[in-house]
C-alpha cells in the first residue's frame, strides 16, 4: 500500500504488481499509471528503504465495520450504540468555527470514515498521523454520520504514515462524487479562483468543465494560493447538498516532471519528498522555511554551495554549478511546493 502510494505521487517507481486491487470491493476501475520516471539502482534502493520505513505495524482497523453503520446513500447512521475502536491514519482534516476538527481517518488503500474530534485532541489529528481512538456514531458537525470520537481517547501511534492510493479524477466528476464518498481522491489539473486564501475554510478550484468547492483548514490565511494548475488531494464529501473536496496535498500538476528533472541532476538518490533519506525529506525542509520570506534564497544557496549541520552530520555536495539556472529555479520551486503539506497539516 505504501509503494503505491508513493509511486501515486509520482515520487517512487510504480511496479505491475501494484497496479490494480482486483479483490478490493471499494476500488475503481484499474488506474491509468503510465507516465512515473524511469528507475534507476538507487530509486531501487529507496523504494526498498521506504518499505522498511512505512510497512508492516499497522494493524487491522476496523473502519470497514464502521463504515457498514452509515448509510452511504445518505450517510445517515444505522447504529449509534457500539462503541468503535479503530486504529487508522488521518488522510485529510479541516478545522472547525469551535476549534474541534472533522478529519477522514483511513486504513492504507481502504475507505476513510469521517470521525469528528473535540478541541482538546485537535492538535493530535495531523494528516498522516496514525492515531487509535473509540467513540460512536452520531450526526457529525457537517450534517452527516461520523464517528464521534471519546475526547481524551486519542492517541498518536506514528507519523507520516502513507495511507493509501488515490483515484485521478476531474473537476467535472464532482457533480456527483456520491461514488467517491470516503475515498482519497486526486483532483486533477485545477487551478485556484482567488490568488489568496482568506481563512474562511474554503478555497474554490477551477477545472474541466467545472468549478470545485475546497474545504481547508481555516488556519490557512492571508497566503498566496499555490500557483499555476494544481492537483488536489482529498476526500470528498457533501456539504448542504454540494460535493466539495476537504483537502489534504496540493501538488504542482508538473510534479512529476520536477521529480523527473530531479532525477537528472542527481537530487533524488539523496531526497524523497515524504522520507528522510541521505538528505532530509523535502517536506520537512519546505516545513521549516514555510514562513520565511527568504525561503527560495536559503534554499538556493544550499544548491549552490552544500553543505552541512542543518539537518546533521552529513554534508551535501555542492550541485548548482552543473545546473542552467532556470533549471534552478524550478527544481526550487518544487522544493519549496511541498510547504503545503506542512500548512494543511495545522
Ligand atoms: C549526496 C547526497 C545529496 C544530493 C545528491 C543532494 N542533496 Fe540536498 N541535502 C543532502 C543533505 C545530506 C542535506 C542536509 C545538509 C545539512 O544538514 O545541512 C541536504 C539538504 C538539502 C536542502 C535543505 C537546505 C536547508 O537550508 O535546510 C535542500 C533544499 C536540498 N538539499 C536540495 C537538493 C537539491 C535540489 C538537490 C539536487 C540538485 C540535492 N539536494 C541533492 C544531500 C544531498
Amino acid at each position: 500500500m505504501s509503494f503505491r502510494w508513493l509511486a501515486d505521487q509520482g515520487i517512487l517507481p510504480q511496479s505491475k504488481r501494484l497496479n490494480h486491487r482486483s479483490a478490493c470491493p471499494l476500488c475503481f476501475s484499474p488506474m491509468k499509471r503510465n507516465n512515473w520516471i524511469g528507475r534507476n539502482a538507487l530509486e531501487k534502493w529507496i523504494v526498498a528503504l521506504s518499505g522498511v520505513v512505512l510497512a508492516g505495524g499497522l494493524e487491522a482497523a476496523n473502519i470497514a465495520t464502521v463504515l457498514k453503520s452509515l448509510d452511504p446513500a445518505s450517510s445517515k447512521v444505522t447504529d449509534s450504540d457500539t462503541t468503535h475502536e479503530i486504529n487508522g491514519i488521518v488522510s485529510a482534516r479541516a478545522t472547525l468555527q469551535d476549534g474541534s476538527v472533522l478529519a477522514y481517518v483511513q486504513a492504507p488503500g481502504e475507505a476513510a470514515v469521517p470521525v469528528h474530534f473535540a478541541k482538546a485532541d485537535a492538535a493530535k489529528v495531523v494528516v498522516r498521523n496514525e492515531l487509535s481512538l473509540s467513540g460512536k456514531l452520531g450526526t457529525g458537525p457537517m450534517g452527516f454520520g461520523a464517528l464521534i470520537a471519546r475526547e481524551g481517547a486519542v492517541t498518536v501511534n506514528a507519523t507520516n504514515r502513507a495511507f493509501g492510493a488515490s483515484e485521478p479524477r476531474g473537476a467535472s466528476f464532482f457533480k456527483d462524487a456520491l461514488p467517491l464518498a470516503n475515498k482519497y481522491v486526486q483532483l486533477t489539473n485545477v487551478s485556484f479562483v482567488a490568488p489568496r486564501f482568506d481563512g474562511s475554510g474554503k478555497a474554490v478550484v477551477r477545472g474541466d468543465s467545472g468549478e470545485v468547492t475546497l474545504v481547508l483548514p481555516r488556519t490557512l490565511r492571508d497566503r498566496d494560493v499555490p500557483p499555476g494548475q494544481v492537483n488536489v488531494f482529498g476526500i470528498p464529501l457533501k456539504v448542504s447538498g454540494e460535493w466539495q473536496l476537504m483537502a489534504s496535498r496540493f501538488l504542482s500538476a508538473n510534479n512529476k516532471a520536477s521529480i523527473a528533472l530531479a532525477s537528472k541532476h542527481t537530487c533524488m538518490t539523496c531526497h524523497n519528498p515524504d522520507i528522510k533519506a541521505v538528505g532530509p525529506a523535502l517536506r520537512d525542509v519546505a516545513a521549516r522555511y514555510k514562513d520565511a520570506p527568504d525561503a527560495r534564497a536559503i534554499l538556493m544557496v544550499q544548491v549552490m554551495n552544500g553543505g552541512s549541520g542543518k539537518w546533521g552530520t552529513v554534508p551535501m555536495p555542492a550541485l548548482g554549478a552543473k545546473i542552467p539556472p532556470a533549471e534552478r529555479d524550478l527544481l526550487i520551486d518544487w522544493v519549496y511546493g511541498y510547504r503545503w503539506d506542512a500548512i494543511l497539516s495545522e
